[in-house]
């Protein structure tokens, strides 16, 4: 019980660490939630700062998602709702960073790093499919959404435990309510492409 708790904490505090602020602070020293879409995450890093640090923060997002639910399987007790609850701990705290005000993103790079480590093939589906779906619209958060909802249905197709499909099931349903005001925006036609986002002062 002592050990899961504190793979618990420790996802929450490695999901708080969130690389596009950091980034942003130490190339350009501007808080990144001040400008482009004012959200702390890969898209916008790529908006103010361009491809590689988006890169560079794409890649560290997912890969503390993934920590955090390695670290729940190793401290779990064969309790496979640990690691789940773990990768809800990454997210929480990347969406509302314990370091940064609570203010952070919207949780994509890091739910995709720590359902991968739930189950691989379908994230490596749904994020192909979100992938595709970016490419052709040229909307990021369209291409988030499509994965939110895919997730938990494909973890129940491919037959996945329960506490793997209740999880997906419910940071499908954070990620969709991050994104409320990207869903406005895309019905309303005015949403940001790839490439022609506003990256200004807000
Ligand atoms: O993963 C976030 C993406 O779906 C939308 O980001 O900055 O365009 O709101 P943004």
């Amino acid at each position: 019980m002592f050990t899961s708790i504190v793979a618990i904490v420790l996802g929450y505090l490695l999901g708080s660490i969130s690389f596009s602020i950091l980034f942003a602070l130490w190339l350009k020293k501007i808080d990144i939630r001040q400008y482009g879409s004012g959200n702390a995450g890969a898209t916008n890093t790529l908006r103010v700062l361009g491809k590689g640090p988006a890169l560079c923060v794409f890649l560290l997002d997912f890969a503390k998602g993934s920590l955090a639910v390695g670290i729940g399987y190793w401290l779990g007790n064969d309790n496979n709702w640990i690691p789940v609850i773990c990768g809800l701990a990454a997210i929480a705290g990347h969406n509302w960073p314990i370091f940064f005000r609570f203010k952070g993103g919207k949780g994509i790079a890091t739910t995709v790093g720590a359902l991968a480590i739930w189950g691989f093939v379908p994230t490596l589906i749904a994020g192909l499919t979100a992938i595709a779906i970016i490419a052709l619209s040229r909307y990021v958060s369209l291409g988030s959404l499509v994965l939110a909802v895919l997730l938990p249905v494909l973890f129940a197709v491919f037959g996945k435990d329960a506490p793997f499909v209740w999880g997906a099931s419910f940071v499908g349903a954070i990620a969709i309510l991050r994104h409320r005001k990207n869903i406005v925006k895309l019905m309303n036609g005015t949403e940001n492409k790839l490439g022609s986002g506003k990256k200004g002062v807000r």
